[in-house]
């Protein structure tokens, strides 16, 4: 799916923003290696680019707003090279979405462009620079799983691998399974491929990427093969192993044993609970109750004593009492969550919960979210704190943002840690290894600590 006739793109600068989940960051790497193969070059500003382009994320209001205020804003920056027009492409979720509606609320949008059609993107900018007209081109699946596209990994120590797209969970809030289509899982051995050349290649983090990622394999083989997955992922030299997202009605005992098979595996889960009310979990169509979610959290903490959890809760959606609410407090109470992921209900147009008229006044369901979230601070807090005087094996990432003396990494649970750089070593040495620090401070956004040998 990639083009032949993108040479003409050669010396365009372009600049990239990328919205909403992994599968669009996965994505931001593939347009990054398109654009770099027709000798496009990457600049770090919009106000250096010749092609701006947007991946964006429709999961919630806010994110629509949010790209509506930015592209609209653009008209006023000036072209980088005088007489060459600025060309603004909008593609990812709301690209999907909209198709060449979005042109009519941004006039200056000149290419939308889908979740399913990131190959084309070089000759729809072509296109458009030797018709001078606006382009929208969105189809409506993707066959089978887009493979072959180039890349360019934001960071060489990282990668994520993506091993299926889409979803069929319908969950009744969620707009994801009507623009990332059904579940297409990658064949089992293209899988395998990529992991061993990333091994290769000396690759410290490999993260599984899927909807739901514990279904793999049931489009494809008839059943779900994520344990076999995990297996090779664990064995395949890659030392750390991480995978999003987890339905918790398809996490099963042989994955649970297969993470805590392979020390690879990081004692990390993200296992979105949404609800802690059976009646909510069940207008959402969760198709999980509380205590079998519980349950599930046991069977993990029977498996890996020491894992770290993190979650997804939504907060008033329509019809959530406070008795619903209170439900939700306790699940967080009882897991003490590791990290959180709160989110507002956010009405979708064209999911089934849209439908759903509800009166709770706003500064109800604000005043429960920030209840929620002062509850998960809490449970954070308590987490990271266990943390103390422990030595972690930590991955370094960069400077930290904090303070220029000290780098930052990510423990093995996911935790941001900060540590000196020690006299006599700079970030290059650093950067992209593993190294051990011994926490002394512990706080709700962070770990802080000293490197040792
Ligand atoms: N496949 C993943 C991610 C889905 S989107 C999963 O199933 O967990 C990420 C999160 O956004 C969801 O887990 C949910 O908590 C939140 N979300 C999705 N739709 C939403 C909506 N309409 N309003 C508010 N939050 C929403
Ligand atoms: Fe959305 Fe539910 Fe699918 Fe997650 S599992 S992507 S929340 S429909
Ligand atoms: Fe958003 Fe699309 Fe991901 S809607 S959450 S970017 S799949």
């Amino acid at each position: 799916m990639t083009d032949s006739n993108a040479r003409t793109l050669e010396g365009l600068t372009y600049f990239q923003r990328t919205f909403g989940c992994q599968m669009n960051e996965n994505d931001a790497e593939r347009v990054a290696g398109l654009l770099d193969m027709a000798g496009c070059l990457p600049v770090s500003t919009l106000e250096e680019a010749d092609i701006a382009i947007y991946l964006t994320c429709c999961v919630r209001e806010a994110a629509d707003i949010r790209l509506m205020g930015q592209v609209a804003s653009m008209k006023n920056i000036p072209p980088a090279h005088k007489g060459l027009p600025r060309i603004v492409a909008v593609g990812g979720c709301i690209g999907q979405r909209d198709g060449a509606r979005l042109q009519e609320t941004l006039p200056n949008v000149d290419i939308v462009f889908g979740t399913h059609n990131i190959g084309h993107l070089p000759s729809l900018i072509q296109q458009r620079i030797s018709s001078g007209m606006a382009v929208a081109e969105t189809l409506e699946s993707s066959e089978e799983f887009v493979k072959g596209l180039p890349e360019r990994r934001a960071t060489s120590w990282h990668a994520w691998v993506p091993i299926m797209t889409g979803c069929n969970n319908f969950c009744t809030y969620c707009i994801v399974p009507y623009v990332r289509g059904r579940e297409t899982s990658r064949p089992l051995e293209d899988i395998e491929n990529e992991l061993d050349h990333l091994a290769a290649e000396g690759v410290q983090e490999v993260t599984l990427l899927g909807q739901n990622v514990n279904s793999y394999g049931r489009d494809l083989y008839g059943r779900p093969r994520f344990k076999e997955v995990l297996d090779y992922a664990g064995s395949c030299g890659i030392p750390r192993i991480r995978f999003v997202t987890s339905h918790p009605k398809d996490l099963s005992t042989e994955t649970i044993a297969a993470m805590a098979a392979h020390e690879a595996i990081m004692p990390q889960l993200h296992l979105p609970l949404q609800s802690g009310s059976d009646r909510i979990l069940a207008e959402m169509h969760r198709v999980y109750t509380v205590e079998k979610y519980l349950e599930t959290v046991h069977m993990l903490r029977e498996a890996i004593p020491d894992i770290s959890l993190s979650t997804d809760i939504i907060v008033g959606f329509p019809g959530e009492t406070e008795e619903d609410f209170q439900g939700t407090l306790k699940v967080v109470r009882e897991v003490g969550y590791g990290q959180a992921f709160t989110f507002i209900y956010s009405k979708r147009e064209g999911t089934p919960a849209a439908e759903i008229v509800d009166t709770t006044p706003a500064e109800v369901i604000q005043d429960r979210f920030d209840r929620l979230v002062e509850l998960v601070q809490e449970s954070v807090h308590r987490e990271n704190e266990k943390e103390l005087n422990k030595t972690l094996p930590v991955l370094v990432e960069g400077v930290s943002k904090r303070d220029a003396h000290m780098f930052s990494g990510k423990s093995p649970k996911n935790q941001t840690v900060h540590a000196p750089i020690p006299a006599g070593l700079t970030m290059d040495d650093l950067v992209g290894t593993i190294q051990n620090v011994r926490i002394d401070v512990t706080k709700t956004w962070y770990l802080q600590g000293t490197l040792v040998e």
